[in-house]
């Protein structure tokens, strides 16, 4: 079993050290290559996708990547932009269906910004549709305006789209994980708005009809997020498109107590996948030896579930995280009173340890 390990930059070097150093003391024969991506990859070799990183990234059975991009690289064109190496591994390797599933642990109830009672017991799905609408869409661009409210000025754009078996596709990946799940999938689009999300739910609708033991609410986007934060446990599966996925995922995981905290795994139809933490390169934190290594680590069980086979040894990570939150060791972004406060490394020695 072949995975790519691509740290990126800022704290994702510093979190993929801990994955990988639970991935390695798990003994599973795993061969693990890693590869410059992001920032990183255009400092040394004026891209943020090399050639070499891609073909790496193709070849794998799964890829372990960590997070891309820092302030400094906001200048630059936006093909040589850190996040376009993410964007880019995303569409050549077709990975439509991202997994992020927002789980609250008990020992963390008290870490969330809500209610106890809220979350407590928390366990919701997000599914976010990766290689379309407004992220990919054509055309986009830059030009001088001939209509709209000031013709003759600057003015920029981007297109909105889906395809029907775009919304097809990802409706299924949504329905299939709610049949293992509490059976309900909420579908959040702007329909009473935007022409994409009113054809988005017109597909859900049609698509449900074989699976009529799963039940399917539509919501607007707008309202979903106020629910999130008013009645997180009446979501189960929660199926969008990319950027409202994007925004409603970072959302959801301060209902697990910290963005440090949620994992995703971004799968094609072959089911090869790209597992990451659902946050960023945390440009404010890095190198402080601070950053929450365990949504990366529990990317990397998620990794051994889908890609590689290994559910045992995934349950084996997912338990040593419940023990180690349970022994109160927290990173800062966790942290509360009478818990213990845990560098990155302290923590990611701790799962280990924890393996058994
Ligand atoms: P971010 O997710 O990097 O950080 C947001 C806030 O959360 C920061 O205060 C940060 O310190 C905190 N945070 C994030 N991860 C944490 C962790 N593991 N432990 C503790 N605290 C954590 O988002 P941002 O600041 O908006 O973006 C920073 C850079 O990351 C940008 O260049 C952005 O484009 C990029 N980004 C990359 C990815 C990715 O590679 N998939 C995802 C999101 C953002
Ligand atoms: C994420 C990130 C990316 C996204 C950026 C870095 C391109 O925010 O993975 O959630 O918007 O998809
Ligand atoms: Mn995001």
């Amino acid at each position: 079993m072949k995975i790519a390990v691509l740290p990126g930059d800022g704290i994702g070097t510093e979190i993929v050290a801990e994955a990988v150093k639970v991935l390695d003391a798990l003994d599973l024969n795993l061969e693990m290559e890693s590869a410059l991506v992001g920032g990183a990859a255009f400092d040394a070799h004026g891209h943020p996708l090399p050639e070499s990183t891609l073909k790496l990234a193709k070849e794998a059975d799964a890829i372990l990547f960590g997070a891309v991009g820092d302030w400094k690289y906001d200048k630059l064109d936006r093909p040589l932009r850190p996040e376009q190496a993410i964007l880019g591994l995303r569409k050549s390797l077709g990975l439509f269906a991202n997994f992020r599933p927002a789980i609250c642990y008990e020992q963390l109830v008290g870490a969330s910004s809500l209610k106890p009672e809220l979350v407590a017991g928390l366990d919701i799905l997000i599914i976010r549709e990766l290689t379309g609408d407004i992220y990919f869409g054509q055309p986009r661009g830059k030009r001088t305006a001939v209509d709209g409210h000031f013709p003759g000025a600057e003015e920029a754009f981007d297109t909105m789209r889906y395809s029907k078996p775009e919304i097809e596709r990802i409706a299924r990946v949504a329905f299939d994980a709610a049949r293992k799940r509490n059976k309900k999938v909420t579908s959040v689009d702007k329909a009473n708005v935007l022409e994409t999300f009113q054809f988005w739910k017109d597909v859900v609708t049609e698509v449900h009809k074989d699976y009529p033991d799963v039940e399917l609410q539509h919501m607007y986007v707008d309202n979903a997020a106020m629910q999130l934060v008013k009645a997180p446990k009446s979501f189960d599966v929660i199926v969008t498109g990319n950027m409202f996925g994007d925004i409603l995922s970072d959302e959801a995981s301060m209902l697990t107590g910290s963005i440090g905290m949620l994992p995703s795994a971004s799968l094609n139809d072959r089911k090869q996948g790209l597992y990451e933490p659902s946050h960023g390169s945390a440009p404010d934190i890095a190198g402080k030896g601070i950053a929450n290594p365990l949504a990366t680590i529990l990317s990397a069980a998620m990794m051994l579930r889908f890609s590689l086979g290994q559910e045992a040894a995934a349950d084996r990570i997912e338990d040593a995280v419940k023990k180690v939150l349970a022994q109160g060791l927290r990173t800062p972004d966790i942290y509360s009173e009478g818990t213990t406060k845990v560098s990155t490394r302290e923590m990611g020695d701790a799962v280990v340890k924890a393996l058994g």
